[in-house]
């Protein structure tokens, strides 16, 4: 190995003065690496009509930070926000540019619509930045980028189950009811494969547009056709409470037609103002408010008392806060320094932990999560409703990547 002063260039010989600056300086520099923040650019909705889910990013990042602290490995972490205002993709593109050009970001994350995600993922290959996705579930978006990694859920792997279990339960003919674009896309086809491998049939399938939609002319549609049940997926928040209000209005479940769906439908956060119109409604999901174990009881604890106006957190919160503990796992694995995007995607892909849903493991194949499932109905306990999980699936992988 040559030494140290054999590599010193002519013009630093003899000059013992600038060789010891120089050693200083190297000394010194990873001091200085050390002490700057990971800088974490969280892109989604945080205005509009899909502000929650930006603000539950924020309500599960928060939480995450007080149980395990804002700095990892002697590095301070830093959250950089950025507001989409909505579903669209070239402001998220922009910000994503923004963040990785002018403000230095190690990590991008966030996401809480596909479109955004898909907008994002070209900025993601090219700047060398992981991605982590909170919430946008379409199963394709961890194809479009090798630095993608996803810790909440995807469409198929939540609804392929409850074809299962429809078909197991009595339910011969469905009409499914899903928002217009990728994310329902995905719910319709996964729960027809299942469900007709049970025996079910589905009758009708409508579709309903992601932005502004009236549900009461599609709800009387599947009234007319007089189903068994409807199937419903809708991005949740507002839609989860306009598209219940309908069935309601319409007296469906008068007609005798269930309502069943995605955990979308009955989301934590928007149940209260879904109301009783739920009450005994069969959903499929990946997180409940209600599920026990101590690692929730530790997460709904620290949402109290980070955002204890905030309401019930709902499975994006969830979503973040574990993104969260593997973009951590990746700092801590990482060598000091300036994060090496193929360094910290070895650690994201490889990452296990047990969330406050049960234990969660990413995918090394695809980057995807593998969860379990649970198969729930919406009870009243006290006065509040809750998603009650009956049935559990174990470490279902997305099974949209086997299409
Ligand atoms: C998505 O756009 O991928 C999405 C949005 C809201 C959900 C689920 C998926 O509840």
């Amino acid at each position: 190995m040559r030494s140290a002063r054999s590599a010193t260039p002519n013009a630093w010989r003899g000059s013992s003065n600038r060789w010891s600056a120089l050693a200083l300086c190297a000394a010194l520099l990873p001091a200085v690496v050390l002490a700057q923040p990971v800088r974490i650019g969280v892109i989604a909705p945080f205005s509009g009509p899909f502000a929650d889910y930006g603000q539950q990013f924020d309500v599960g990042i928060k939480a995450f930070q007080k149980i395990h602290g804002d700095s990892v490995a002697g590095r301070k972490v830093e959250i950089i926000r950025r507001d989409t205002g909505g579903p669209l993709p070239e402001v998220a593109k922009r910000l994503a540019q923004e963040l990785v050009v002018r403000g230095n970001v190690d990590v991008l994350a966030g996401f809480g619509l596909t479109p955004e995600a898909l907008a994002v993922a070209d900025v993601a290959t090219q700047a060398k930045k992981p991605m982590v996705i909170f919430n946008a579930a379409t199963s394709v978006i961890t194809t479009k980028s090798p630095y993608i990694v996803r810790t909440s859920m995807t469409l198929p792997q939540v609804s392929a189950p409850l074809g299962t279990w429809a078909a197991r339960n009595g339910i011969k003919r469905v009409v499914t009811l899903v928002a217009d674009y990728g994310p329902g896309a995905d719910a319709e086809a996964a729960f027809k494969k299942t469900f007709a491998a049970g025996g079910g049939q589905v009758i009708e399938a409508l579709r309903t547009p992601l932005q502004n939609p009236d549900f009461g002319p599609y709800v009387q549609r599947v009234k007319d056709a007089k189903p068994d049940a409807v199937f419903i997926f809708v991005p949740s928040g507002e839609q989860s409470i306009a598209v219940m209000k309908a069935y309601g209005e319409r007296a469906l479940a008068q007609a005798g037609i269930k309502a069943i769906g995605t955990g979308d439908v009955t989301d934590d956060h928007v149940l209260a103002a879904v109301g009783e119109t739920a009450l005994g409604m069969i959903t499929t999901g990946h997180y409940s408010a209600a599920h026990d174990s101590p690692g929730n009881r530790a997460f709904l604890q620290a949402v109290a008392e980070v955002a204890p106006r905030s309401g019930r957190p709902n499975f994006m919160a969830v979503g973040a806060y574990d993104g969260m503990a593997a973009i951590y796992e990746s700092i801590r694995r990482s060598a000091p320094g300036a994060i090496d995007a193929d360094a910290a995607m070895t650690v994201l892909k490889t990452f296990k932990t047990m969330s406050p849903r049960g234990p969660i493991a990413i995918d090394p194949d695809t980057r995807d999560i593998v969860q379990d499932i649970y198969v729930r109905r919406v009870e009243k306990k006290g006065n509040e409703l809750w998603n009650v999980e009956f049935d559990r699936i174990e470490r279902v992988k997305d099974p949209g990547k086997e299409r």
